[in-house]
């Protein structure tokens, strides 16, 4: 657990630590790589450099990504909206390390992504980033309990740590009584509960959720995404999440506009309410 547990610690420690795992000094030259002097304070747990992706359909290219400039910074929440097929998804597995970027640079904790090996890689997957998807994605044979602890398991925690710890995110989720019930036995709003829990599991630094909301009714999903709000909130956990529901952006501090594979605008509720309200008055 004592990884884990570093996971929380201030950026320039993760990056030690993440250089101490690192074979061959490749991430140390990744830090170098990254302007010292401007981001000196570690503010930053994303930033995302003229990102690109480039898929290919029947030999005709699709550009998912054309070139997306995003810092984010450490215990924000921010919510990514726009339409379907802008690139949202796209650019998630950019920042979660799930696909490498066909050309730009992805940086957490101002390590360089492209700059990992895949065991590297794994290792920050692993404990840094916790993931969270529209369809929830729990293991059905486990229970509820054992698809949280899994991740602990991959980090090493010891069967005490484990146990401790579920038990407490699902209090955390108020799902304490349900720790024994597969997801089959849960309703939506419950699974995805759990995978918020999960999500946690190590202390991640960032929680990347993809819709969180998309398969849930208006009601559950509004209490999904006042739950992420109060993580954020008490654990200061960066929370980056997708929606198609402007209902669910007052909770965020900011929402960048994906339009076509850019970022559009980057805004605070405040400023869109206040957009809106002008837009409003003129007719
Ligand atoms: N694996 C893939 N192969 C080819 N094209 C893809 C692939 N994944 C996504 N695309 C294309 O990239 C573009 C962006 O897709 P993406 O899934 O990122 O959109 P999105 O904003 O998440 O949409 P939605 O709101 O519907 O989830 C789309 O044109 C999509 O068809
Ligand atoms: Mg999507």
């Amino acid at each position: 657990m004592a990884q884990a547990k570093e996971t929380s610690m201030p950026a320039t420690s993760n990056l030690t630590e993440a250089n101490e795992v690192a074979a061959g000094g490749a991430t140390a030259t990744a830090v170098a790589a990254a302007p010292a002097e401007e981001y000196s304070d570690q503010e930053y747990v994303v930033r995302a450099r003229n990102v690109k992706r480039v898929y290919e359909i029947g030999g005709q290219p699709v550009h998912a990504l054309r070139g997306v400039d995003l810092d984010i910074k450490r215990g924000e929440y921010i919510s990514i909206m726009g339409p379907s097929g802008s690139g949202k998804s796209t650019l998630f597995n950019m920042i979660g390390g799930l696909d490498k970027p066909s050309d730009g640079t992805v940086f957490i904790d101002e390590v360089d992504l492209a700059q990992l090996d895949a065991f590297e890689l794994a290792w920050l997957r692993c404990r840094k980033i916790g993931y969270i998807f529209q369809t929830f994605n729990l293991i059905p044979v486990m229970s509820a309990l054992e698809n949280i602890t899994l991740p602990m398991i991959f980090a090493g925690a010891s069967l005490d740590e484990q146990m401790e710890k579920g038990k407490k995110l699902l209090q955390m989720v108020e799902l304490e009584h349900r720790m024994h019930n597969k997801p089959s036995q849960l309703s939506g709003g419950q699974q995805q509960r759990v995978a918020i829990a999960r999500a946690l599991a190590n202390d991640p630094a960032i929680v990347l959720a993809d819709e969180p909301t998309g398969n849930l009714d208006q009601k559950t999903g509004k209490s999904i995404i006042e739950l992420l709000k109060r993580l954020n909130r008490e654990s200061g956990v960066t929370i980056i999440t997708a929606t198609h529901d402007d209902k669910m952006l007052a909770t965020s501090d900011r929402i960048a506009w994906v339009i076509d594979g850019q970022i559009h605008r980057l805004m605070t509720p405040a400023e869109m309410d206040m957009e809106r309200g002008t837009v409003d008055g003129m007719h």
